[in-house]
């Protein structure tokens, strides 16, 4: 999609240099030449970047900029000022412009603070687009599985597949990486969605007391059994039984557990009589199965019971384009009345984070942070170094302008470096910059590679 900027000058030589150095394929201009145009200009093309001169006949710039934000709060203004009005610059980045530039600028910075501002604006479209996108109902519920990547959406078809099925189904992952969240998926999806659906958290008990909550025990099966009690196993009759660390499981009742999956039927702890139970199994592990297999703690004729259909839930650090939407899942889940956004640089930092804990920690930081925060911008404390402190923020306006440029500068080129694997030519096409620019960067902030 092509990109609108709006330039806002009333020197037209100015608004010429600004189109020359910006003309690629993808980007269109359109221009005013005072601020009241500017605001009708406004409404009918939507941009996704406006360039404000401060010093506008009429309308002045500050004025302009104050109109859009009560219109259009999303659209990044960068403001022009003349060199020597800092103060009113301050008051422009107060305002909430997103940046500004002194008149004359420098090329590379310019085309850096406009390709920061771009990106800024498709993050905001990209999030809009996904608010609309929601599925209510699941996200009434708490139970909407966030996902874009490739993986997640075979996800998504798998269970859609194995919903229809009476098959056993084995969900492996790491923890934190919702394995629960997609049992729940398959129930709620399947016929028996109206059935009991019961859990069992087989990494909890010690191994009597685990088959007993399995399968039940009779009165007097042992000192202490006072009365006949069902286990879950009979519970679930009709419905879905969820045996969650399954790996975890002694042998000795992995044993048993596969003989009542080939048959229904077991008896109570203390029991001689054969119970039948109609049961949908369904079994996670948070370690690889087959390793478990071959180490001796699940057994194989076990797994291969369970293994009819096998989902692999990936780490949330091999599908990092899941990162954006579920930070936006969390936020409208934790602050569903502030309009929170996440800075561009927190994002880009977070998917440089290996997030051991997986979603489980994505959101419980993100939780614990709008908690804590004030502001309306998401930032997040754990993955950030004290030397990368936020160098764009309301009170980084003390600092000077070059310094703020060079910092801006060295992050974003060390940020595309690292997500095109040091390929120099793809990190200065990121940037939108020539190779050139990118090598003299590097030189000059002694960037290591
Ligand atoms: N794709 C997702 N979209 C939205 N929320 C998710 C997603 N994946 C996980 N979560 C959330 O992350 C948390 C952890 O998920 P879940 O309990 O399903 O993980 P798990 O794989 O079972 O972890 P563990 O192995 O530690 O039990 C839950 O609050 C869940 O709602
Ligand atoms: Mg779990």
């Amino acid at each position: 999609m092509k990109k609108l900027i709006h330039i806002v000058d009333d020197e037209a030589f100015m608004r010429r240099n600004i189109i020359d150095a910006l003309t690629r394929k993808d980007i269109e201009f359109a221009e005013s030449n005072n601020g009241k145009d500017a605001i009708k200009e406004l409404e009918q093309r939507q941009p996704n970047l406006l360039l404000l001169d401060i010093n506008l006949p009429g309308l002045d710039g500050l004025s302009v900029l104050k109109e859009t934000r009560q219109l259009y709060p999303q659209l990044p203004v960068i403001m022009l000022t003349a060199h020597g009005t800092s103060e009113r610059a301050i008051r422009a980045m107060k305002n909430g412009a997103f940046d500004y530039l002194e008149k004359p600028f420098e090329l590379d910075e310019f085309l850096l603070i406009v390709e920061r501002a771009l990106n800024y604006s498709d993050l905001v479209n990209e999030v809009q687009q996904l608010r609309s996108e929601k599925d209510h109902d699941a996200q009434l519920t708490g139970n909407e599985i966030v996902g874009r990547s490739e993986v997640m959406q075979e996800i998504f078809k798998l269970i859609g597949k194995v919903s229809i099925s009476d098959a056993p189904v084995l969900i492996e992952g790491e923890s934190g990486t919702g394995k629960e969240l997609i049992a729940n998926a398959i129930q709620r999806h399947s016929d028996r969605k109206d059935k009991p659906y019961i859990k069992v958290n087989c990494g909890a008990l010690p191994e009597t007391l685990l088959e007993s909550e399995i399968f039940g025990h009779e009165k007097g099966a042992y000192t202490g059994a006072h009365s006949l009690v069902l286990g879950r196993y009979e519970l679930a009759n009709g419905g879905t039984l969820l045996l969650d660390e399954i790996n975890s499981m002694p042998l000795p009742l992995q044993v048993k557990l596969l003989r009542v999956l080939e048959t229904g039927t077991f008896e109570r702890l203390g029991g001689e009589k054969s119970v039948y139970s109609n049961v949908r199994v369904i079994a996670i592990t948070n370690r690889d199965s087959e390793s478990e297999v071959a180490d001796g703690r699940l057994r194989e004729d076990l797994f291969y019971r369970l293994n009819v259909v096998k989902i692999t839930v990936p780490p949330l650090r091999d599908r990092m384009e899941d990162l954006p939407p579920l930070v936006e899942h969390f936020i409208t889940k934790y602050s569903p009345d502030k309009k929170i956004m996440i800075s561009p640089k927190t994002l880009e930092r977070s998917q440089q984070y290996s997030w051991p804990g997986n979603i489980r920690e994505l959101e419980n930081t993100i939780r614990s942070r709008l908690v804590l925060g004030q502001d309306n911008v998401l930032s997040f404390q754990k993955i950030e170094t004290p030397e990368k402190s936020d160098s764009l923020d309301e009170n980084a306006n003390n600092l000077n302008f070059k310094e703020r440029v060079s910092s801006l500068e060295k992050e974003l080129v060390i940020a595309a470096l690292h997500k095109s694997g040091n390929n120099k030519a793809q990190a200065a096409r990121l940037l939108g910059i020539n190779r050139r620019l990118l090598y003299s960067k590097v030189g000059e902030y002694e960037i290591e590679i």
